[in-house]
């Protein structure tokens, strides 16, 4: 599962879980010894230093989280590394951006595919970053010194966020890595993460989407599933194997550990685990949460998506031109809209809000039985209960103002980028160099922009998602652009006002703003309607604190606090928050409903009974169909004689997780990890022991596209194959 994007908010933190099974659990690599005996016991024959060891080679050093140059630690997807080359593995809607960015009409790699034949055909993937953990530790200790219980929430926050810089700045005087400090259990406990990030990638392939994407989103977090979701890429360093920015003379990667590929594929039952980088989950959100999601903001999210896409897809159908500029922000959208619909149906379905409130009534019980506890969390419920009742319009607009505004028009985002550069312009003569500067780059790296952004598409969004805001949120949200322009101005006509910002704004097109850059002043951008737009979407935002309070923080901080003290005997694991886990568990089929029983792994049979030639998500290769046909599997076929496509397990895992490895108890690669099933989409809230599943691709099935339908033997011979 790739992570839900919203690059510019820090992900909140969150919390974790009790009732802890074999298969639930996202485990922090630096103490998974205390899981040992028990993976041990499932059929795990490595050593808790074969996993996470600072001094030697361990299987984290063959994972590698995926992020962006600004964001390199916002890890959306994961990757493995699978040769001594740098090769690694993801899943293809983890390389879709690149895919999607290296295509053209004429090169159109989505459809097509493309796999580089030696390293000079390799693109590069410009902006992707990735990322090894290099080592972590509690620093709790450190990050609470100086914090009392009676300091106002704002102080703690400030002591905290000081405490972390000293100690993000000792580390980096320390090595030449990157750290980070994460919090784990909302604020409880605290974790340094030293990160070796590698900034030169390059994308070697991909299969056709036919393959990559087949179900598309009908299949979208669905089993059983047909679909071949992986894409490849290298990373490059120096001469002295070290992290360096993009050069022709770097070279392939010579990694710590790569993954050995198994070719002798799973039974149901075997042991299984996956590590990666779990974005967020949310296994301690209260009822009040749950009756909240599914009141406000689930129903609000899809709303806004579903009109967006509709409007994408109008366009995308009238050219291949529309269709693979917005590709990648379509396929982005659709998924987390799906999501959002499952999610719904599933708490209600299993339940959820009801098993949360048992769970908040035993909690309740504990504390208000003894005094001390009172005293200590007494304020948990009461602080979290509060917010969600006084939250309700702020939540709804909240909701408005992530969907309809931030990532609604891209015409309302894009003119952030010159925030900073505004400031160089208060003082045109002082700054002359400086802007010229700034202003070529801009022009540059604006290009990527530019090149998918339809202006007729972008224009329709931003009228029918401005009115959607302008009509449902409360008047205390509303920007005053709406108030004092649309309205006055424009009679509250919205498509009358698009025509006006798109043909006068600066931002509307290439041509506009490379002229505006030419000349860039003050004056012009302060009238802009788009640039006014951003900021009082900006404003809108803080105003909203981000969607939180700090009394809800500290209430949630309580609450999991509570939780933790009150369970002693169990093993917690934090919520996910874009940090390294292991999860591990086994290969197994499921019940999703009274009489239907699904196996556990799918075959290239139902490639071909799925294959619909009128509908773009289920359309098989000639080439594909014709290797099928033939039975022509070479090495890739399972010993029952058939070509395995996915398989599932019951391992943990959320998005961040994309493209992670699965890994046999021998520490060898079986599957790529790329999807969750649509009993449990609850299950980001709740773990769902009896349903829920990870869904991987089948690794023989990956090297089986690679190798037969791509023909890139070159890339199979770089592995370590095991027979
Ligand atoms: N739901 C999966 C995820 O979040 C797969 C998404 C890509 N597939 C698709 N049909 N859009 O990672």
């Amino acid at each position: 599962m790739i992570k839900r994007g919203l690059s510019f908010l820090f992900a909140l933190m969150f919390v974790f879980s009790v009732n802890v099974k074999a298969d639930e659990g996202m485990w922090l690599l630096s103490l998974i010894g205390k899981n040992y005996q028990q993976m041990k016991a499932q059929g795990l024959k490595l050593t808790p230093e074969d996993i996470y060891n600072v001094n030697h080679a361990s299987l984290k050093d063959a994972i590698i989280g995926l992020g962006n140059a600004q964001q390199p630690f916002g890890f959306f997807c994961t990757g493995e590394i699978i040769s001594s080359k740098g090769l690694v593995l993801t899943n293809h809607h983890c390389g879709f951006g690149q895919i999607q960015a290296h295509s053209s009409v004429e090169h159109d790699y989505l459809k097509d595919g493309y796999f580089a034949k030696s390293y000079d055909q390799e693109f590069p993937a410009d902006g992707m970053v990735m990322t090894r953990l290099v080592s972590m530790k509690d620093v709790t200790k450190e990050v609470l010194e100086g914090v009392t219980d009676d300091m106002s929430e704002t102080d703690r926050a400030e002591k905290i966020a000081s405490n972390i810089k000293t100690i993000i700045k000792a580390a980096k005087k320390e090595s030449k890595y990157g750290a980070d400090v994460k919090t784990m259990f909302a604020g409880n406990q605290f974790f340094l993460f030293r990160y070796e990030t590698f900034k030169d990638i390059r994308l070697v392939g991909a299969p056709p989407q036919a393959v990559g994407k087949f179900g598309g989103d009908t299949d979208n977090w669905m089993w059983p599933r047909h679909t071949g979701d992986f894409s490849m890429f290298r990373i490059y360093a120096n001469k002295d194997n070290k992290p360096a920015k993009y050069s022709k003379d770097n070279v392939p990667y010579n990694p710590i550990h790569h993954l050995p590929v198994s070719l002798k594929g799973y039974e149901k039952g075997d042991f299984a685990m996956v590590m990666g980088f779990p974005g967020s989950t949310e296994r301690f959100l209260t009822s009040y949460g749950v009756k909240e999601a599914l009141d406000i903001s689930n129903p609000t999210t899809v709303k806004i998506r579903t009109e967006k896409l509709r409007l994408m897809k109008e366009d995308m159908n009238t050219s291949d031109k529309i269709r693979i500029q917005y590709a990648s922000k379509y396929a982005q959208t659709a998924n987390y809209w799906k999501y959002f619909q499952g999610q719904s149906k599933a708490l209600k379905k299993n339940h959820i809000y009801e098993k949360k409130q048992a769970q908040e009534k035993k909690l309740q019980d504990w504390i208000n039985s003894d005094e001390t506890r009172k005293a200590k969390y007494g304020q948990a419920f009461p602080l979290i209960s509060k917010f969600y009742e006084d939250n309700k319009s702020q939540q709804l607009a909240y909701t408005y103002l992530l969907e309809a505004l931030i990532q609604g028009p891209e015409i309302i985002l894009f003119p952030m980028k010159l925030r900073q550069f505004a400031g160089l312009l208060e003082k045109p003569k002082e700054n002359e160099e400086l802007i010229k500067k700034n202003a070529e780059n801009a022009i540059e790296s604006s290009k990527e922009h530019w090149k998918d952004y339809n202006l007729p598409t972008d224009k329709k969004i931003f009228a029918s998602l401005l009115e959607m805001y302008y009509k449902n949120v409360p008047a205390e949200y509303q920007l005053p652009i709406f108030k004092d322009v649309v309205a006055k101005k424009f009679k509250g006509n919205f498509n009358k006002f698009a025509d006006e910002v798109y043909k006068k704004s600066v931002f509307a097109s290439e041509d506009k703003f490379n002229k505006f850059m030419e000349k860039p002043t003050k004056k012009v951008l302060e009238k802009d309607y788009a640039y006014i737009l951003m900021k009082q979407t900006i404003d809108t935002y803080f105003k909203l604190g981000g969607g939180k309070t700090d009394d809800f923080r500290k209430g949630k901080r309580l609450f999991e606090a509570a939780l933790l003290a009150m369970n002693t005997d169990k093993i917690y694991y934090p919520d996910a928050n874009s940090t390294i886990r292991l999860t591990y568990g086994n290969v197994g089929d499921y019940q999703p409903a009274d009489a239907v029983h699904y196996n556990y792994y799918t075959t290239t049979k139902g490639i071909l009974e799925k294959e619909d030639p009128t509908n773009d998500e289920f359309i098989v290769p000639a080439k594909l169909k014709e290797l099928i046909q033939n039975k022509d599997y070479g090495q890739y076929i399972d010993k029952d004689g058939t070509m395995h496509v996915a398989f599932t397990t019951n391992n943990d895992i959320t998005g961040g997780n994309s493209g992670s490895p699965v890994i046999n108890g021998n520490g060898e690669l079986i599957g790529t990890a790329f999807d969750g099933n649509w009993e449990a989409m609850s299950g980001d809230i709740v773990f769902e022991n009896e349903l829920q599943k990870c869904i991987n691709v089948d690794i023989r099935y990956t090297l089986f596209i690679i190798d037969k339908l791509g023909g890139a033997k070159n890339l199979i011979d770089e592995m370590t194959l095991v027979k």
